[in-house]
Protein backbone atom coordinates (compact mmCIF):
# COMPACT_ATOMS: atom_id res chain seq x y z
CA UNK A 1 0.00 0.00 0.00
CA UNK A 2 1.28 3.01 -0.59
CA UNK A 3 2.14 5.03 2.51
CA UNK A 4 1.40 8.60 2.23
CA UNK A 5 -0.02 10.80 5.41
CA UNK A 6 -1.78 13.78 6.03
CA UNK A 7 -3.17 16.75 4.11
CA UNK A 8 0.31 18.01 3.13
CA UNK A 9 1.70 15.27 1.84
CA UNK A 10 -1.31 14.30 -0.61
CA UNK A 11 -1.16 17.56 -1.61
CA UNK A 12 0.34 18.95 -5.08
CA UNK A 13 4.67 18.66 -5.74
CA UNK A 14 4.15 23.15 -6.22
CA UNK A 15 2.55 23.33 -2.70
CA UNK A 16 5.56 21.23 -1.82
CA UNK A 17 7.89 23.24 -3.65
CA UNK A 18 6.58 26.34 -2.17
CA UNK A 19 6.89 25.19 1.61
CA UNK A 20 10.42 24.09 0.78
CA UNK A 21 11.15 27.61 -0.65
CA UNK A 22 9.87 29.07 2.71
CA UNK A 23 11.67 26.79 4.62
CA UNK A 24 15.04 27.07 2.99
CA UNK A 25 14.29 31.01 2.65
CA UNK A 26 14.10 31.26 6.63
CA UNK A 27 17.11 29.03 7.66
CA UNK A 28 18.98 31.23 4.78
CA UNK A 29 17.82 34.32 6.30
CA UNK A 30 18.64 33.37 9.79
CA UNK A 31 22.11 31.93 9.09
CA UNK A 32 23.36 35.25 7.16
CA UNK A 33 22.12 37.15 9.93
CA UNK A 34 23.99 34.93 12.49
CA UNK A 35 27.25 33.61 10.44
CA UNK A 36 28.53 36.35 7.88
CA UNK A 37 30.66 39.22 8.91
CA UNK A 38 28.60 42.33 9.28
CA UNK A 39 30.14 43.99 6.18
CA UNK A 40 28.65 41.49 4.18
CA UNK A 41 25.21 41.53 6.45
CA UNK A 42 24.99 45.08 5.82
CA UNK A 43 25.16 44.74 1.71
CA UNK A 44 22.62 42.46 2.03
CA UNK A 45 20.30 44.34 3.84
CA UNK A 46 21.23 47.37 2.06
CA UNK A 47 20.60 45.25 -1.33
CA UNK A 48 16.84 44.50 -0.04
CA UNK A 49 15.82 47.33 2.10
CA UNK A 50 17.37 50.18 1.44
CA UNK A 51 20.23 52.54 2.53
CA UNK A 52 18.30 54.18 5.33
CA UNK A 53 17.51 50.55 7.10
CA UNK A 54 20.68 49.18 7.11
CA UNK A 55 22.05 52.55 8.03
CA UNK A 56 19.79 53.22 11.04
CA UNK A 57 18.61 49.19 12.10
CA UNK A 58 21.58 47.54 11.90
CA UNK A 59 22.84 49.39 14.66
CA UNK A 60 19.88 48.60 16.59
CA UNK A 61 19.99 45.19 15.87
CA UNK A 62 24.21 44.87 17.44
CA UNK A 63 23.19 47.00 20.36
CA UNK A 64 20.20 44.34 20.94
CA UNK A 65 22.35 41.56 20.38
CA UNK A 66 21.08 38.72 22.39
CA UNK A 67 17.24 39.66 21.94
CA UNK A 68 17.95 39.42 18.11
CA UNK A 69 19.75 35.96 18.80
CA UNK A 70 17.07 34.31 20.78
CA UNK A 71 14.60 35.19 17.91
CA UNK A 72 16.29 34.58 15.18
CA UNK A 73 17.68 30.84 17.13
CA UNK A 74 13.66 30.18 18.02
CA UNK A 75 13.06 31.20 14.72
CA UNK A 76 15.28 28.51 13.14
CA UNK A 77 14.44 25.81 15.15
CA UNK A 78 10.35 26.46 14.34
CA UNK A 79 11.25 26.75 10.67
CA UNK A 80 13.89 23.14 11.46
CA UNK A 81 10.36 21.58 13.01
CA UNK A 82 8.26 22.59 10.11
CA UNK A 83 10.72 21.11 7.71
CA UNK A 84 9.78 17.79 9.89
CA UNK A 85 5.81 17.81 8.12
CA UNK A 86 8.07 17.16 5.04
CA UNK A 87 10.12 13.57 6.10
CA UNK A 88 7.95 10.73 5.16
CA UNK A 89 9.71 8.82 7.86
CA UNK A 90 8.60 11.00 10.77
CA UNK A 91 4.79 11.12 9.07
CA UNK A 92 3.02 8.01 11.22
CA UNK A 93 1.18 9.66 13.98
CA UNK A 94 2.13 6.77 15.91
CA UNK A 95 5.50 7.99 15.61
CA UNK A 96 7.20 8.32 18.99
CA UNK A 97 9.04 11.33 17.74
CA UNK A 98 5.84 12.99 16.43
CA UNK A 99 4.63 14.18 19.68
CA UNK A 100 8.02 15.26 21.31
CA UNK A 101 8.76 17.42 18.11
CA UNK A 102 5.30 19.10 18.05
CA UNK A 103 5.55 20.43 21.73
CA UNK A 104 9.20 21.62 20.96
CA UNK A 105 7.43 23.27 18.02
CA UNK A 106 5.55 25.12 20.17
CA UNK A 107 7.87 26.45 22.44
CA UNK A 108 10.12 28.00 19.34
CA UNK A 109 6.67 29.33 18.28
CA UNK A 110 6.10 30.95 21.29
CA UNK A 111 9.67 31.94 21.81
CA UNK A 112 10.07 33.36 18.57
CA UNK A 113 6.67 35.66 18.52
CA UNK A 114 7.04 36.88 21.65
CA UNK A 115 10.60 38.00 20.83
CA UNK A 116 8.99 39.34 17.33
CA UNK A 117 6.72 41.05 18.71
CA UNK A 118 9.13 43.22 21.36
CA UNK A 119 11.63 43.83 18.54
CA UNK A 120 8.91 45.82 17.08
CA UNK A 121 7.94 47.30 20.48
CA UNK A 122 11.68 48.19 21.07
CA UNK A 123 13.43 48.88 17.52
CA UNK A 124 10.17 50.44 15.90
CA UNK A 125 11.93 50.98 12.46
CA UNK A 126 8.69 51.77 10.96
CA UNK A 127 6.97 53.37 14.63
CA UNK A 128 4.69 52.12 17.43
CA UNK A 129 2.05 51.04 14.23
CA UNK A 130 4.46 48.28 13.22
CA UNK A 131 3.79 46.43 16.02
CA UNK A 132 0.51 45.83 14.94
CA UNK A 133 0.77 43.19 12.69
CA UNK A 134 3.04 41.14 14.63
CA UNK A 135 0.75 41.25 17.38
CA UNK A 136 -1.82 40.10 15.04
CA UNK A 137 -0.15 37.21 13.27
CA UNK A 138 2.16 36.98 16.23
CA UNK A 139 -1.02 36.16 18.01
CA UNK A 140 -2.26 33.91 15.12
CA UNK A 141 -0.10 31.63 14.84
CA UNK A 142 -0.07 30.90 18.63
CA UNK A 143 -3.52 30.28 18.52
CA UNK A 144 -3.55 27.68 15.86
CA UNK A 145 -0.67 25.96 16.91
CA UNK A 146 -3.17 25.74 20.73
CA UNK A 147 -6.40 24.48 18.49
CA UNK A 148 -4.07 22.07 16.87
CA UNK A 149 -2.94 20.91 20.06
CA UNK A 150 -6.06 20.59 21.34
CA UNK A 151 -7.48 18.78 18.42
CA UNK A 152 -4.48 16.20 18.65
CA UNK A 153 -5.69 15.49 21.90
CA UNK A 154 -8.89 14.68 20.94
CA UNK A 155 -7.55 12.78 17.99
CA UNK A 156 -9.75 14.70 15.15
CA UNK A 157 -6.04 14.62 13.09
CA UNK A 158 -7.49 16.28 9.65
CA UNK A 159 -8.47 19.65 12.21
CA UNK A 160 -4.85 19.01 14.21
CA UNK A 161 -3.03 19.36 10.65
CA UNK A 162 -5.25 22.08 9.02
CA UNK A 163 -4.08 24.38 12.30
CA UNK A 164 -0.86 23.03 11.85
CA UNK A 165 -0.41 24.33 8.09
CA UNK A 166 -2.58 27.79 9.24
CA UNK A 167 0.49 27.85 11.84
CA UNK A 168 3.19 27.13 9.57
CA UNK A 169 2.51 29.26 6.65
CA UNK A 170 2.10 32.29 9.38
CA UNK A 171 5.11 31.84 10.84
CA UNK A 172 6.88 30.93 7.45
CA UNK A 173 5.03 34.23 5.68
CA UNK A 174 8.15 36.16 7.16
CA UNK A 175 10.02 35.11 4.15
CA UNK A 176 8.39 36.07 1.80
CA UNK A 177 7.74 39.54 3.56
CA UNK A 178 11.34 40.10 2.55
CA UNK A 179 10.72 39.70 -0.78
CA UNK A 180 7.68 42.39 -0.58
CA UNK A 181 10.07 44.19 0.89
CA UNK A 182 13.00 43.99 -1.64
CA UNK A 183 10.26 44.06 -4.29
CA UNK A 184 8.87 47.42 -2.56
CA UNK A 185 12.14 49.19 -2.34
CA UNK A 186 13.58 48.28 -5.13
CA UNK A 187 11.07 48.39 -7.97
CA UNK A 188 7.90 50.91 -6.28
CA UNK A 189 10.91 52.80 -5.06
CA UNK A 190 8.90 52.98 -1.39
CA UNK A 191 10.37 54.55 1.38
CA UNK A 192 12.38 51.69 3.70
CA UNK A 193 10.03 53.10 6.75
CA UNK A 194 6.61 52.50 5.12
CA UNK A 195 7.62 48.94 3.31
CA UNK A 196 8.83 47.57 6.66
CA UNK A 197 5.37 48.25 8.01
CA UNK A 198 3.44 46.86 4.86
CA UNK A 199 5.78 43.90 4.46
CA UNK A 200 4.42 42.69 7.93
CA UNK A 201 0.43 42.34 6.63
CA UNK A 202 1.57 41.12 3.04
CA UNK A 203 3.90 38.14 3.99
CA UNK A 204 2.07 36.35 6.33
CA UNK A 205 -1.18 37.65 5.24
CA UNK A 206 -0.41 35.92 1.67
CA UNK A 207 1.04 33.00 3.52
CA UNK A 208 -2.19 32.31 5.58
CA UNK A 209 -4.43 33.03 2.20
CA UNK A 210 -2.42 30.26 0.72
CA UNK A 211 -2.79 28.10 3.33
CA UNK A 212 -6.59 28.72 3.28
CA UNK A 213 -6.73 28.21 -0.43
CA UNK A 214 -5.14 24.86 0.04
CA UNK A 215 -7.07 23.68 3.15
CA UNK A 216 -10.30 24.19 0.96
CA UNK A 217 -9.05 22.50 -2.12
CA UNK A 218 -7.55 19.60 0.44
CA UNK A 219 -10.57 19.23 1.87
CA UNK A 220 -12.79 19.21 -1.11
CA UNK A 221 -10.38 16.99 -3.34
CA UNK A 222 -12.36 13.41 -2.85
CA UNK A 223 -8.82 11.46 -4.86
CA UNK A 224 -6.72 12.96 -2.12
CA UNK A 225 -9.18 11.76 0.87
CA UNK A 226 -8.88 8.65 -0.73
CA UNK A 227 -5.30 8.66 -0.67
CA UNK A 228 -4.73 9.09 2.90
CA UNK A 229 -2.54 6.97 5.15
CA UNK A 230 -2.89 3.75 6.68
CA UNK A 231 -2.18 5.23 9.93
CA UNK A 232 -4.64 8.11 9.44
CA UNK A 233 -7.56 5.72 7.68
CA UNK A 234 -9.15 5.06 10.76
CA UNK A 235 -9.21 8.23 12.27
CA UNK A 236 -10.34 9.63 9.20
CA UNK A 237 -13.42 7.03 8.75
CA UNK A 238 -17.26 9.26 8.90
CA UNK A 239 -17.31 7.26 12.13
CA UNK A 240 -14.50 7.98 14.09
CA UNK A 241 -15.05 11.77 13.08
CA UNK A 242 -18.35 12.47 14.20
CA UNK A 243 -18.35 15.34 16.73
CA UNK A 244 -19.22 14.13 20.17
C1 LIG B 1 10.70 31.40 10.54
C2 LIG B 1 10.32 32.62 10.80
C3 LIG B 1 11.26 33.78 11.08
C4 LIG B 1 12.58 33.99 10.77
C5 LIG B 1 13.52 33.06 10.02
C6 LIG B 1 12.95 35.30 11.30
C7 LIG B 1 14.22 35.84 11.21
C8 LIG B 1 14.52 37.14 11.54
C9 LIG B 1 15.81 37.77 11.34
C10 LIG B 1 17.04 37.07 10.78
C11 LIG B 1 15.73 39.06 11.77
C12 LIG B 1 16.84 40.15 11.84
C13 LIG B 1 17.34 40.67 10.58
C14 LIG B 1 16.37 40.91 9.48
O1 LIG B 1 15.44 41.75 9.61
O2 LIG B 1 16.52 40.22 8.46
C15 LIG B 1 14.37 39.26 12.20
C16 LIG B 1 13.86 40.46 12.62
C17 LIG B 1 12.55 40.64 13.02
N1 LIG B 1 11.60 39.67 13.17
FE1 LIG B 1 11.75 37.75 12.63
N2 LIG B 1 11.86 35.84 11.93
C18 LIG B 1 10.81 34.96 11.81
C19 LIG B 1 9.53 35.11 12.31
C20 LIG B 1 9.05 36.26 12.91
C21 LIG B 1 7.71 36.43 13.44
C22 LIG B 1 6.62 35.35 13.46
C23 LIG B 1 7.65 37.72 13.89
C24 LIG B 1 6.48 38.44 14.54
C25 LIG B 1 5.71 37.98 15.46
C26 LIG B 1 8.91 38.36 13.65
C27 LIG B 1 9.24 39.66 13.94
C28 LIG B 1 10.44 40.28 13.64
C29 LIG B 1 10.68 41.72 13.76
C30 LIG B 1 9.67 42.76 14.21
C31 LIG B 1 11.99 41.95 13.38
C32 LIG B 1 12.70 43.29 13.29
C33 LIG B 1 12.50 43.80 11.87
C34 LIG B 1 12.85 45.24 11.67
O3 LIG B 1 12.89 46.03 12.60
O4 LIG B 1 13.10 45.58 10.53
N3 LIG B 1 9.75 37.43 13.06
N4 LIG B 1 13.67 38.08 12.08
Amino acid sequence: MKRTNGLLSNSSSLLRLYLIALIFGAIFISLNYLLLPEVDIYAIVRAFAGEEYARIQLPEFRMHHILLTVHILASLGFTLCAAYTLIPMFWSLRSPGHKLIGYVFGIFAVTMVMSGIIISYRLPFSGLRGVVPNVIFGLALIWFYLVAVIHARERRWREHQVNIIRAVFVGLGIVLARLYLYVLVNIFSMQSREAVYWIFWLGSGTNLLIAQMVIIWLQNNSRLKRNLAPTLVPYLSKKSFKRK
